[in-house]
């Protein structure tokens, strides 16, 4: 591997952005633009990296592990890909990562807001600390994301087709209640329409941004396993397969839907294909919110 000398190869206020070999090929409706992926070592954030990558795009990826225990990740994704240790609900964070987009490319046409986490159980035992948090990072991030990229990414949307996009990954939990998942509720129904606002600020003022909402049913993710593993361990369920089992029973399409499914919508959203959708909701969950 040849590391370029940009000034935040090396480590950046503590943070690790490290730059990979350059590419030679550039080619597919994203090439030559860049994106920012949030939560991107794992699930959908990681399937998304690839699928950009796949389509021409270069990614600066997201997420809390340190430098060296994401790099066997980064180095499978190939050499438009590069990580920048950084928590989401971190506006010090943010503002590194915007620094090393600077520094590494100088430029972003696709900010993928996908870091998030879970919270479930009976709204009277919700522990505040616990509601903050999880606003926290599903809301906050996609919030801090959002303001601390619009001015670069309004200054580059017009060089590209389409214009630059924010894609919001928001859920099917945030269109309709579940029992016991209030605060996963909340957070998500927030983005939903924190995305719609932004959506029509851009496009009334003339901003080339695009912002649109995304809306995945259940997908098989890190995420959704510990789901299952906790509700085991709390004795709701016999286990992580029965749930399974009744995930897809109540799933028209009749099963889990996979990572890749959700990150060809990503790709769909980040590119000229979209031009004509702004402050839109993308579900796609098999057909579960169709019922
Ligand atoms: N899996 C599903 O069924 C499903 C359904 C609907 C929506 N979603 C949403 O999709 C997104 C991705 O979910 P997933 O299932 O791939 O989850 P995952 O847990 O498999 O991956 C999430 C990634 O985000 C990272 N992350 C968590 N908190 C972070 C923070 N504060 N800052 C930076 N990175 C952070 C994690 O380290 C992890 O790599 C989430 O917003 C989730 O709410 C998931």
């Amino acid at each position: 591997m040849v590391l370029i000398g940009y000034p935040c190869a090396q480590f950046h206020n503590g943070r690790s952005c490290q730059t990979r070999e350059r590419w030679d090929v550039d080619e597919g409706k994203l090439a030559g633009r860049i994106a920012l992926v949030t939560g991107g070592l794992r699930g959908i954030g990681l399937a998304s990296a690839k699928r950009l990558i796949a389509e021409g795009a270069a990614v600066v990826i997201g997420d809390l592990d340190d430098a060296a225990a994401a790099e066997p990740t980064i180095a499978g994704l190939g050499p438009k890909a590069s990580y920048i240790r950084m928590d989401d609900t971190s506006e010090a964070d943010w503002q590194a990562a915007h620094d090393c987009v600077i520094r590494q490319h100088g430029k972003l046409h696709i900010l993928v807001n996908n870091a998030g986490t879970d919270l479930t159980g009976p709204v009277e035992g919700i522990a505040l600390a616990d509601w903050r948090q999880i606003m926290a990072v599903n809301v906050d991030g996609v919030f801090l994301g959002t303001r601390i990229f619009t001015p670069l990414m309004a200054q580059n949307g017009a060089g590209v087709a389409g214009g630059a996009s924010i894609i919001n990954v928001s859920s099917i939990m945030g269109l309709v209640g579940m029992s016991e998942v209030s605060a996963y509720n909340a957070s998500k129904g927030a983005v939903r329409l924190f995305t719609k606002g932004i959506a029509m600020e851009f496009a009334v003022k003339k901003m080339p941004i695009r912002a649109n909402s995304l809306h995945p049913g259940f997908v098989e993710t890190p995420l959704l396993h510990a789901g299952f593993e906790r509700w085991v361990t709390k004795g709701v369920a016999e286990s992580a397969q029965a749930l399974i089992d009744g995930m897809n029973a109540m799933t028209p399409m009749g099963r889990l839907g996979q990572p890749e499914e959700i990150a060809a919508p990503v790709a769909f959203l980040a590119g000229p294909d979209s031009s004509f959708m702004t402050g839109a909701e993308l579900v796609i969950d098999g057909g579960w919110t169709a019922q």
